[in-house]
């Protein structure tokens, strides 16, 4: 009976939750077509949410989170797969409902795996983890609308977060002129270090105007805040341009009004990576392949063990992680 280690989430009778790391057996795992060593997760922020017992996430404590993995295959039930295997699986229901990849093993339907790119290995593919396959789908969609680097900047919210600096650096790599929103000011060397031309303060977009346009700043964003956030930079975005939301870090409501819409034909994007078709997940894996070798990926990541990732998500729920956290599960 193989033994391994995992962040194991329980729910207290008085509604607390404890996290630890615990040994398991790959007997506690669910059934499914595709055993998997995992090698390396990410952590993002619905990791911290499942970890710190949101239900909207995770119903059934206890439970093994994450929603990210890389690995090698270990035993198969399908042809499409073979031991040895090298495979990502991010989103549908692992780290949810389903034991997830902050566990050395994962058993998953073969309908959730995806080969790993050839020019990428199991490390590469989490320094992007479900953070980056939700830029690149945010970036695939604005330019499926159009979007070009000489139609101007494109702003990025909670530049710091996983998606946000994931999306910094493939845009600035892509020849945009990218503009960082966030709350860490400090962080600003860093941003530019990443992709971003200039950084400037979130507090500016989070403050609430009656004014049903303001000035229009900019060809395209990426939010992952929601809220009053979102509500300003529709009315920041020129005509025809495009915002990508995909996150609620601030609020799942925002205080909007059709006048971007129907006044500058802003068009406001929605981006699940979760849900979506294995194709479409395929294809934007293979466009993240292709930019694995960049330098800022390296650099906007922070590796660390199974035994760290307690203290990680911890300092996502409090919003003040300023590197996307990649784990090393060996
Ligand atoms: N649609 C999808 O498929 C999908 C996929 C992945 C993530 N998401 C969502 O996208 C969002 C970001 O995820 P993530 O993993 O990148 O999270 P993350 O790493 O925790 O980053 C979120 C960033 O947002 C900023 N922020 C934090 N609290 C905020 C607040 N109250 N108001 C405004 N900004 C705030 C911070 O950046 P600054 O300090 O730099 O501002 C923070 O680093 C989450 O809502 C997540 O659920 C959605």
């Amino acid at each position: 009976m193989t033994k391994y280690r995992a962040l194991f989430v329980e729910e207290a009778e008085d509604k607390n939750y404890t996290q630890a790391l615990v040994e398991r057996s790959i007997d506690d795992l669910p059934k499914g077509e595709i055993l998997i060593r995992v090698e390396y997760s990410s952590l993002n922020f619905k990791d911290a949410l499942s970890a710190h017992g949101n239900k909207g996430v995770t119903r059934q404590f206890p439970h093994q989170p994450g929603i990210d993995a890389a690995g090698a295959v270990e035993q198969s039930d399908v042809d499409a797969f073979a031991p040895g295997d090298s495979v990502i699986v991010t989103g549908y229901d692992l780290g949810m409902n389903t034991a997830g990849g902050l566990g050395q093993y994962i058993r998953v339907p073969a309908s959730w795996v995806i080969p790993c790119p050839t020019e990428m290995n199991a490390k590469q593919a989490m320094h992007f983890g479900t953070a980056g396959l939700t830029a690149q789908l945010c970036i695939n969609k604005l330019e499926k609308m159009g979007l070009t680097p000489s139609q101007g900047k494109v702003l990025v919210t909670g530049a710091s977060g996983g998606v946000g600096s994931i999306a910094v650096a493939l845009l600035a790599h892509a020849g945009y002129e990218v503009v960082a929103s966030t709350g860490k000011l400090e962080q600003t060397d860093y941003l530019q270090s990443i992709g971003a031309k200039s950084v400037i303060d979130r507090a500016n977009l989070q403050e609430e105007s009656k004014r049903p346009l303001g000035q229009a700043d900019y060809a395209a964003a990426i939010d992952v805040a929601g809220g009053v956030t979102l509500a300003n930079v529709l009315k920041s975005v020129k005509h025809s341009g495009s915002v990508a939301a995909c996150g609620l870090v601030e609020n799942p409501n925002y205080p909007g009004s059709v006048f971007p819409h129907i006044l500058r034909n802003v068009n406001l994007l929605g981006v699940d990576s979760v849900e979506i078709p294995l194709e479409e997940k395929r294809t934007a894996w293979e466009q993240l392949a292709m930019v694995a070798s960049l330098p800022a990926l390296a650099a906007l990541n922070q590796e660390i063990k199974l035994d760290d990732v307690v203290s990680a998500l911890t300092s996502i729920v409090e919003g003040n992680a300023t590197r996307h956290f990649l784990v090393d599960m060996l």
